[in-house]
């Protein structure tokens, strides 16, 4: 009777849940050694009274500005504790998109009991700053998203932090981290704002790669599963899915995510790599290992298409041929004639490894045909080839 309720928290992979979500913050964050270092440097003197920092962090969704922002106030407040009082606010701007609610939320982080409404942004600013200076602290202030506001409410907002103790007595009252996914966010600043935050406070992150990501999976796992339960053969193939999506860490912990919740689903306390799908194709995705079936040139055929699938949407059946023909160079082997590549294309797309429509606009150019690969990753497909001719 209900046994298939059996299975809810059965938990034979999964011990804890929490550090899958997203707003779980590690307490070390994987691979960003040098960008912490970087950002560290734009705080130098933070320990000083009077002494407010700036920077900008720009990066692609999932290149981990949150996270490292988050962390790097965290880590400042706890490793001079003692020596300087702080007090962090991290405040979405698309979450709460206006000026004043940005405001809110900063008194809010300072006083929970901050009334709602009836104060200009001045007042609130000045009571932000007064209660700052009656408890001796220094905000470390992350206006994430940053751009949302800029665009809604231009720079007013900001400009009045930046100045927030300009002709008081006292200063030292708040550092500024500003995150958003544009590198052009600079330009969206007057000058005023510009030569306040200083050009050289720039941080651009960079997308990670496939070891990062197979490292911040392997993080999330070791955090919330039984030892031993994720191989690492399974935490690479993580890796390159999430590489190819971009480099989004995101996507690396869902993949892990749904992979665990497939090993559950089938009553298993392990994760084995076919549990691993990538995340935008979970229905129709192609197993990677389906092109050890090929033939050797079959393989060259759709090596040549993965290589260029991995930059762009789709390739045409003639830039194919080429890409074909380059991969039997390297490959020190004498391309097959027309005929026959035209076979193995066909061949590639009855095993769903290759879609192919004709363009309508190249009618009577003979066979022009564009090629995709909806079902899988072409990365890790070519990857997988790749592997495959160098153990020839
Ligand atoms: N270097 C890292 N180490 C560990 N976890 C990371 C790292 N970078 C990102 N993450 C995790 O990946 C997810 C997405 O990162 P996030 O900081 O939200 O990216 P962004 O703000 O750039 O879109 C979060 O759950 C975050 O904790
Ligand atoms: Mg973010």
């Amino acid at each position: 009777m209900a046994d298939y309720l059996d299975r809810i928290g059965a938990g034979k992979v999964l011990i804890s849940k929490e550090p899958l979500s997203y707003d779980w913050t590690p307490s070390e964050l994987v691979g960003r050694k040098d960008e912490l270092s970087e950002l560290a440097s734009m705080f130098f003197g933070i320990e000083n009274h009077n002494v407010s920092c700036r920077a900008v962090v720009t990066g692609n969704v999932g290149s981990g500005k949150t996270v490292l922002t988050r962390r790097f106030c965290m880590d400042i407040a706890s490793k001079l504790e003692g020596k300087r009082k702080f007090s962090i606010a991290h405040v979405n701007c698309r979450n709460h998109p206006s000026a004043s609610q940005v405001l809110q939320q900063i008194a809010l982080s300072l006083d929970s009991g901050h009334p709602e409404r009836g104060f200009s942004s001045g007042e609130v600013i000045q009571s932000v700053r007064r209660n700052l200076r009656t408890h001796d602290k220094h905000l470390l202030l992350i206006l994430d998203e940053v751009d949302v506001l800029v665009r809604r409410d231009n720079s007013d907002l900001i400009y009045k932090l930046l100045r927030i103790d300009e002709d008081k007595e006292g200063e030292g009252s708040i550092s500024l981290i500003m995150v958003s996914q544009e590198d052009s966010l600079f330009t969206l600043f007057e000058k005023a704002i510009k030569s306040r935050l200083g050009e050289n406070n720039i941080l651009q992150m960079s997308p990670y790669v496939a070891s990062d990501l197979e490292g911040i999976a392997s993080q999330r796992y070791e955090a919330s599963c039984r030892p031993g339960s994720v191989s690492k053969e399974v935490l690479e193939k993580i890796g390159a899915f999430a590489e190819d999506s971009g480099g989004d860490a995101r996507m690396a912990i869902e993949i892990l995510e749904g992979a665990i919740r497939h090993a559950e689903m089938a009553g298993r306390g392990e994760v084995i790599e076919a549990d691993v799908i990538p995340s935008s194709i979970r229905s129709a995705s192609v197993e990677p290992n389906q092109v050890d079936g090929l033939n050797l040139h079959q393989k060259l055929v759709l090596l040549g298409i993965c290589r260029r699938l991995k930059k762009t949407e789709e390739v045409s059946s003639g830039d194919a041929r080429k890409l074909y023909e380059l991969v039997c160079e390297e490959n020190s082997e004498s391309p097959r004639g027309y005929t026959t590549f035209w076979k193995y294309m066909k061949h590639l797309e009855s095993e769903g490894l290759i879609v192919s429509r004709s363009s309508s606009s190249n009618q009577g150019r003979g066979r022009t045909q564009y090629i995709t690969m909806p079902n899988s990753v072409p990365a890790v497909i070519g990857r997988r080839i790749e592997k495959g001719l160098l153990e020839r």
